[in-house]
């Protein structure tokens, strides 16, 4: 539960996403947070305040003449021990209310209100023409300069039919980049480069041979690394899964293609995490045609071996002192003794080690840190989880600037 114990505002103003700022809130709740909502009276157009009630199990705040608040002085209660606001959607005319600092409404007060300590984020929302119009721009430029985050939009089809940028993200896009928002920035403004899933060896046009890496480390360490503020490249090998929100990603089959790319990637880097399982062999003598079943005999199959990207880019980092190189291991015996001499044959400050084969494909993971100090384990737990605690461990490895 990446909310667990946070308190969050959420607050809706007037525009059709209305219904998606109802999933965002069962989402929020599932992900352990405490929600209040606020609606402004144009966002009760859209949708009930009833729906938000019931789906965040707490009282809707509407008005900032409300009753029931017996010191009616709501637009300051609600904040105060809040860990973040967050509206969803933004309109327009709110976004320009945020820029001139307005106070016209208990969503608008409560936002000027709130401790300085207290982080404001906007999802806007609204027709392309109107996202685009000069007016929305500078106001923008103004909530960007007064240190408010922004959240999308996304383009696409919208409500209207028109078609451009202004289509607020879906919930579970709003979700990832709250919980990023948390997170602490320890790799602000750096660059790193992950390989991440299987690749995919050619035997012909239709076949060819990989293994049972599902991506889903190397995935949640690019994840991790992008919420750490991070500028991620991830080179991916064939996977069922969506790239992190905010990550760049390159996809490529073969072992060959990925160290082309990882190559290619490589000037200004200053942190490799190379998590893909790449294989240790290609077949040299794969077929341009679909291969034949004749009879009397399977084909002969030659193997040449692949170039090992973790050791070319240690190489390189042993040449010009960058990046700082991370490898994973998956052993099935023997993970101390195999792990530590790894790190040193690849020539790397720091190694993850799977405690067993069985991490492939799973969600939950065992991992031992092996660096020139020894080796630590860390605790089982989700990979996501563990991403985040390397991400923390490799940052802290990382050499200071003078
Ligand atoms: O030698 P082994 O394959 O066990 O090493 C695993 C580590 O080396 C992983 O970090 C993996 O991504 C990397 N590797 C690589 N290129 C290869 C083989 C492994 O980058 N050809």
């Amino acid at each position: 539960m990446d909310l667990q114990g946070k308190k969050i505002v959420l607050g809706l103003t007037g525009g059709v996403a209305c219904y998606k700022a109802a999933e965002l809130c069962r989402a929020l709740v599932k992900q352990g947070a405490s929600v209040q909502v606020v609606m402004t009276a144009a966002a009760t157009q859209f949708i009930g305040a009833v729906t938000m009630q019931a789906l965040s199990g707490n009282p809707v705040y509407t008005d900032q003449w409300d009753a029931r608040v017996a010191n009616n002085m709501a637009h300051i209660d609600l904040t105060r021990d809040a860990d973040a606001i967050l509206i969803a959607p933004c309109s327009t005319d709110f976004m320009r209310k945020l820029a001139h600092g307005a106070c016209d409404d208990l969503l608008s007060t409560l936002c000027v209100a709130r401790p300085r300590r207290l982080p404001l984020h906007i999802a806007p929302a609204m027709n392309v023409e109107m996202w685009e119009n000069p007016a929305t721009v500078r106001n923008l430029a103004q909530l960007l300069e007064d240190g408010i985050k922004v959240f999308g939009p996304a383009a696409g089809a919208q409500a209207c039919g028109e078609t451009g940028y202004g289509r607020m993200l879906e919930a579970d896009e709003l979700l990832e980049d709250l919980v990023a928002a948390f997170q602490p920035k320890v790799l602000a403004g750096k660059r790193v480069l992950i390989t991440a899933g299987p690749t995919f060896e050619a035997i012909d046009p239709v076949r060819g041979i990989t293994n049972l890496s599902s991506g889903k480390m190397g995935y949640a360490v690019a994840r991790a690394a992008h919420e750490a503020g991070a500028e991620v490249v991830l080179v991916s090998g064939p996977t069922a899964l969506a790239a992190p929100r905010g990550v760049r990603r390159i996809d490529v089959q073969s072992a060959r293609q990925m160290h082309d790319a990882v190559m290619g990637q490589l000037a200004g880097q200053q942190v490799f995490i190379g998590v893909a399982a790449v294989a240790d062999w290609r077949v040299s003598n794969a077929s341009d045609q679909k291969m034949k079943k004749t009879a009397g005999g399977a084909p002969q199959l030659q193997f040449s071996e692949n170039a090992d990207i973790l050791a070319a880019v240690s190489a390189s980092a042993a040449a010009t002192g960058a990046p700082y190189c991370v490898g994973f291991a998956a052993e099935s015996e023997n993970l101390i003794e195999y792990g530590a001499a790894k790190r040193l044959r690849k020539g790397i400050p720091l190694l993850v080690g799977n405690i067993g084969p069985q991490t492939f494909g799973q969600d939950d993971n065992t991992v031992i840190l092996f660096d020139a100090a020894g080796h630590t384990v860390l605790p089982r737990a989700d990979k996501l989880t563990l991403a985040r605690r390397l991400i923390a461990e490799i940052a802290s490895r990382l050499p200071q600037p003078l």
